[in-house]
């Protein structure tokens, strides 16, 4: 970080007190390096309501002994082949398997992509994480 601005916040003892807690607790370093990811979190969220590009990964574990449903993991994948960077499968075990697909695009889109896939029978569990794309 070459070109870093400084500024001063004034903020009431007691909500300053919870923040310097609460960041203590998720093992900040500093208010400085806090700060930035909640203004990071906020900039990522805004582009969520207003659909903006976004990029992040969808993490996913999944039966694979269920009836059909490779098949309809894969169709939905090829319905959004245009948004889908890259697939990691690994075999958990005998019967479980965890997917980590790639994203890039409209957050919409990926919001639509991540809900399809949950939604289906089969899906243990499924996470989707988004950072700003640019
Ligand atoms: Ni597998």
């Amino acid at each position: 970080m070459s070109d870093l601005y400084r500024f001063g916040i004034s903020l009431d003892r007691e909500l300053i007190e919870a923040f310097d807690r609460h960041i203590a607790e998720q093992r900040y370093q500093s208010r400085s390096e806090a700060i930035r990811d909640l203004i990071r979190e906020e900039l990522v969220t805004k582009k969520w309501t207003e659909g903006g590009i976004v990029a992040g990964a969808i993490v996913m574990t999944y039966d694979h002994h269920k009836r059909e449903l490779v098949n309809k993991l894969l169709d939905i994948q090829h319905d959004f082949h245009d948004i889908i960077i890259s697939t990691q499968h690994v075999h958990l075990d005998h019967g479980n398997c965890l997917e980590v697909i790639a994203v890039r695009g409209n957050a919409s889109q990926v919001l639509e992509l991540s809900t399809a896939l949950k939604v289906l029978v089969g899906v243990k569990h499924l996470d989707l994480s988004i950072s700003a794309a640019e």
